[in-house]
């Protein structure tokens, strides 16, 4: 046994004195809180149908076989030593030209920063432009953005949306912020909502942009950048088409980070691999931090993105099975929550459109259900959960208003039994 130092890691009169203070101010992830509940209620042998986590249970949505068999290969070839900071050159080029097969963007040389998923090259896009006191506007609800803009010292503008519009931004309410603004950030498909930003909607707002810039720049101000956020663009349902600010208006470009990963359109949040394509000279910046972070991918998983990414049609395959099975769960949970709603109970759902979640609300407020007064959204959540054993996260987690009734379903981890399940116990429940 070695020196048992936990006495001392857990001095009472020590532990708050020393993280610093931006530290003490960063608030955890609910969802991480309400995953320990669902771990209980499980350990109580209760049945819990869990649509919490934005992530993949590997038995049901293991990675595509092709790059496991390439990361093995690349590992087993010796790739094992240092990458550059920016990301191995054959995967740089391999994400140029996947962009150009498959977003129709041809991005020059040294338009790419690669990272151990879309977070680092998220945090490096946000210490890259925005300074203390900036203001970013972003609209509610959002995954994670006001962390960032909490850890930039940033001044924070949360626009709100509406259910009609997909819980996505308007021109309308993002514009009155443009001439403050220094980043706009944008998510297409939605964490949390499931839906999509129109493409009306997103060229209108970057021909704001635009104009709003030729005149800032004229007169040698900083310009208002877009950080789009399109991590889930490859899991977009029927004929539905992705846009980016550049296809739509190519003089964003300028002014554009995109940022993706494979974490989701591969199932591979674990591999840890993402990027953002934007100007070069943004990227030469970007690699700087990503580099002091050490927050680099692994190289053989680099490689083996890069041989893939190259031959998109390699995936193909994996694509079409994958995404016919997360919206046939989409679909499934959509189809019973509207049938509920059609025999009177107090939920409805919106179509999904993309991604892994949809968008549900409950309308139970200033009910009393099993002993169970609906007065916030945290009731409601705890309702269902212990009640109906459905674990979802209501969107208030999202930075959205509280009380709204409105919650995510993520389908990364269930089986369509767990959903018909989950669907028997809430309609038993509501009625
Ligand atoms: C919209 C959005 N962007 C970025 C990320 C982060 O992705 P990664 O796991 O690649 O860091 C997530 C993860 O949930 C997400 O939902």
């Amino acid at each position: 046994m070695g020196l048992d130092v936990r006495a001392w890691v857990h001095d009472e009169q020590v532990a708050p004195l020393l993280p610093n203070q931006l530290a003490s101010g960063l608030q955890g992830s609910q969802i991480l809180a309400i995953a320990g509940h669902v771990k209980r209620l499980r350990a109580e042998g209760r049945a819990i149908s869990n649509f919490t986590i934005g992530d993949f249970d590997p038995e049901q949505f293991p990675i595509p076989r092709v790059f496991h068999d390439e990361i093995v290969a690349q590992l087993a070839a010796g790739q094992t030593h240092y990458p550059p900071a920016v990301g191995v050159p054959e995967l740089r080029e391999a994400i140029r030209s996947f962009y150009d097969e498959r977003l129709g963007l041809d991005y020059p040389e040294g338009s790419v920063q690669v990272g151990s998923g879309a977070r680092p090259p998220i945090y490096a896009a946000f210490r890259t432009v925005v300074d203390p006191g900036d203001v970013i506007v972003y609209a509610v609800p959002s995954w994670n953005t006001r962390y960032y803009v909490y850890l930039c010292g940033a001044e924070g503008v949360a626009v709100p949306t509406r259910p009609e519009d997909g819980f996505m931004p308007t021109a309308e309410v993002v514009l009155p912020h443009l001439d403050r603004a220094r980043l706009i950030v944008l998510n297409s498909p939605l964490n949390p909502a499931g839906t999509m930003i129109a493409a009306s909607v997103l060229r209108e707002l970057c021909e704001a942009v635009v104009a709003e810039n030729r005149r800032r720049v004229a007169a040698g101000k900083r310009p208002v950048l877009v950080l789009y956020d399109q991590v889930y663009w490859q899991l977009v349902f029927g004929d539905r088409e992705h846009h980016t600010p550049v296809t739509l208006v190519p003089e964003m470009a300028s002014y554009t980070i995109h940022v993706d990963a494979v974490s989701k359109c591969w199932a591979a949040t674990g591999v840890r691999l993402g990027w953002a394509v934007a100007p070069p000279p943004l990227i030469v910046r970007m690699k700087s931090l990503v580099g002091h972070m050490g927050a680099w991918s692994a190289r053989a998983e680099q490689m083996a993105a890069a041989a893939l990414l190259r031959e998109p049609v390699r995936v193909d395959p994996f694509m079409g099975s994958f995404k016919g099975a997360l919206h046939e769960r989409l679909e499934r949970l959509a189809q019973g929550l509207t049938a509920m709603g059609a025999e009177g109970l107090p939920v409805r759902a919106l179509e999904p459109q993309g991604a892994i979640y949809l968008s549900a609300r409950f309308d139970l407020f200033g009910r009393t259900v099993k002993g169970h007064t609906i007065d916030s959204d945290e009731a409601l959540r705890t309702l269902l959960l212990e009640e109906a054993g459905v674990a979802i996260v209501p969107f208030s987690a999202f930075g959205y208003p509280e009380g709204s009734g409105w919650v995510r379903w993520s389908v990364g981890s269930v089986s369509l039994a767990d959903i018909d399940a989950a669907l028997d116990r809430l309609r038993t429940l509501l009625r």
